[in-house]
C-alpha cells in the first residue's frame, strides 16, 4: 500500500499506509490524529482539514477548486503549500508524500 508521512503540530512524524480510495483527510483521521478535525466530513466547507504538502509533490496533486481556494483564504496559516486534505484523493502516485497538519486557526 502507498505510504503517507504525517507531521503533527508537535513536529512528530508518523508514516501510515493508505488504502485504496481514501482521501488524505480520511487517511489521517482514520489513523487517530485528533488534531485534524475535518468537521464537515470532507465536503469542502470547513477548512479544518488544512495541511501543508511537501512541495516536491505539488505537481502530482489534483487542481485546487475555487471553493477550496476561498476556504484556504480564511486561514491565517495559509502558505503556498496549503491544501485541504479532504480534496486530495490519495493515489499510488502520491506514495511517499509528506503532509504537515496546519496550525490551528
Ligand atoms: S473536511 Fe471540511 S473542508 Fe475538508
Amino acid at each position: 500500500m502507498p505510504k503517507l508521512t504525517v507531521v503533527n503540530r508537535s513536529g512528530e512524524e508518523s508514516t501510515i499506509e493508505v488504502g485504496d480510495g481514501l482521501t488524505v483527510m480520511e487517511a489521517i483521521r482514520d489513523n487517530g490524529f485528533d488534531e485534524l478535525l475535518a468537521l464537515c466530513g470532507g465536503c469542502c466547507s470547513c477548512a479544518t482539514c488544512h495541511v501543508h504538502v511537501d512541495p516536491s509533490f505539488k505537481d502530482k496533486l489534483p487542481e485546487m477548486s475555487e471553493d477550496e481556494d476561498d476556504l484556504l483564504d480564511s486561514s491565517d496559516h495559509r502558505d503556498e503549500n496549503s491544501r485541504l486534505s479532504c480534496q486530495i484523493a490519495f493515489t499510488a502516485d502520491l506514495d511517499g508524500m509528506k503532509v504537515t497538519i496546519a496550525e490551528e486557526d
